[in-house]
């Protein structure tokens, strides 16, 4: 397959086709110079532009410079095709607080999350001042291109944290057959695709006027690190678990209709009088209609980090949505969750990061971020 194109009007990375892994990391900027900054991202865009098309971090690449010097890229990728990668980078709260005279460039949309009831949140896997988001076939392929960009930071940023992700949770593509989470069900029927290119204007790329300008073109990210408590679920019957997501495990169609994509009927009642979809089940709960219309493009991975020490997977789901305005997404959608989904039981939020993702970078001239500088 031919690499996904690095240039364009949007980042690649958000409407590409979901690939099947991600590596994810949160960088803390650590020099207070503006200048090192900007260096440091015009680095990082050639060598993201390189590593998506499947080339070497650097121009010698990793066994083709001085012997007497570390290589320009790792080496763990040589060999490899690009394998679909595409890397999105996203700026934090944070980088807008306190350095770099970007107080007043900090965009509206990207105000702090509320506080959730329910979530247990650790600071040390949240936030950070510049995020990467590698996404690829092979996972070999992500860590390569996350590991270069931390190498090449080296001395103007850190590792905040990072998070490996397997077999995508999310289509964002009808080509797409729909993928599965490690509740088993199908996650992303309803997600936003590609191919809806007016929803894609409505509810995924900011526009001209909704905030600073520098944004126009760009997205806003929100991610969750989700526990699941897997043992408790694969304890819990059949019945009861397509009645908390309002679907069937099989095939994923409301538990209203017959196949996947027919639409849920939340007015229908049963014999008992109750309606069939649960009052308190997720899709429910979720769904555009009760949120003025407000959609996610949903973009999440299942991980498993080893076990817990206590006979416990510590698995579960890096939520990750793309969006125009979280204050009008994600964080009305997420209110009415945490007040009311049965699946709350079952899972817990453990992280949160939220991001402002620029345009995308035009040409071999630009850079990531430079709208924002
Ligand atoms: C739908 C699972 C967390 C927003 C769904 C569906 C499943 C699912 C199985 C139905 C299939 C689909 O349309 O994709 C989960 C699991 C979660 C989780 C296992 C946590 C571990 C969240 C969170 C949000 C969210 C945190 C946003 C705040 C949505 C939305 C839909 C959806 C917007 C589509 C609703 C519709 O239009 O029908 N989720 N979800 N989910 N979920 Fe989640």
């Amino acid at each position: 397959a031919d690499p996904f194109p690095f240039y364009g009007a949007h980042q690649a990375g958000i409407i590409t086709p979901a690939q099947d892994r991600l590596h994810f990391v949160a960088f803390d900027v650590i020099t207070s110079d503006r200048a090192e900054l900007l260096d440091l991202l015009q680095d990082w865009t050639s060598a993201a532009a390189r590593m998506t098309q499947g080339k070497d971090a650097g121009t010698f690449g990793a066994v083709g410079g001085s012997p007497e010097a570390p290589p320009d890229d790792t080496g763990e990728a040589l060999g490899l095709p690009a394998s679909g990668l595409t890397l999105t980078v996203g700026f934090g709260p944070s980088l807008f607080d306190k350095r770099f005279g970007l107080a007043d460039r900090r965009p509206p949309a990207l105000a702090d999350l509320p506080p959730f009831p329910g979530e247990k949140i650790s600071a040390d896997i949240s936030g950070g001042d510049i995020c990467v988001q590698a996404c690829a076939h092979d996972p070999q392929v992500a860590v390569h291109a996350i590991r270069n960009l931390a190498r090449i930071g080296f001395g103007r940023v850190s590792v905040r944290y990072s998070q490996l992700g397997f077999g995508r949770t999310s289509s964002t593509s009808r080509a797409q057959a729909t993928p599965r989470n490690l509740m088993g069900f199908k996650d992303g029927t309803e997600n936003i695709k590609l191919e809806d290119t007016s929803m894609l204007t409505d509810h995924v790329w900011a526009a001209s006027g909704d905030g600073p300008a520098w944004m126009d073109g760009g997205s806003y990210l929100v991610t969750r690190k989700i526990r699941m408590h897997i043992e408790t679920w694969d304890r819990t019957s059949l019945t009861e678990q397509e009645s908390i997501f309002g679907r069937d495990k099989g095939k994923g169609a409301p538990l209203t209709g017959k196949d996947e994509f027919d639409q849920p009927d939340f007015a229908k009642t049963g014999p008992d009088g109750l309606p069939v979809i649960a009052a308190d089940a997720h899709v429910r709960l979720a769904h555009p209609s009760i949120h003025g219309g407000a959609r996610l493009l949903r973009r999440g991975y299942n991980f498993v980090d080893g076990s817990d020490g206590l006979g416990r997977l510590d698995a579960g789901l890096f939520f990750m949505a793309y969006q125009r305005d979280p204050r009008k997404q994600f964080v009305p959608i997420q209110t009415e969750l945490a007040a009311k989904d049965s699946l709350n039981e079952y899972i817990q939020h453990v992280s949160s990061g939220l991001f402002a993702c620029p345009p995308g970078v035009t040409d071999g001239g630009d850079f990531w971020g430079r709208t924002l500088f």
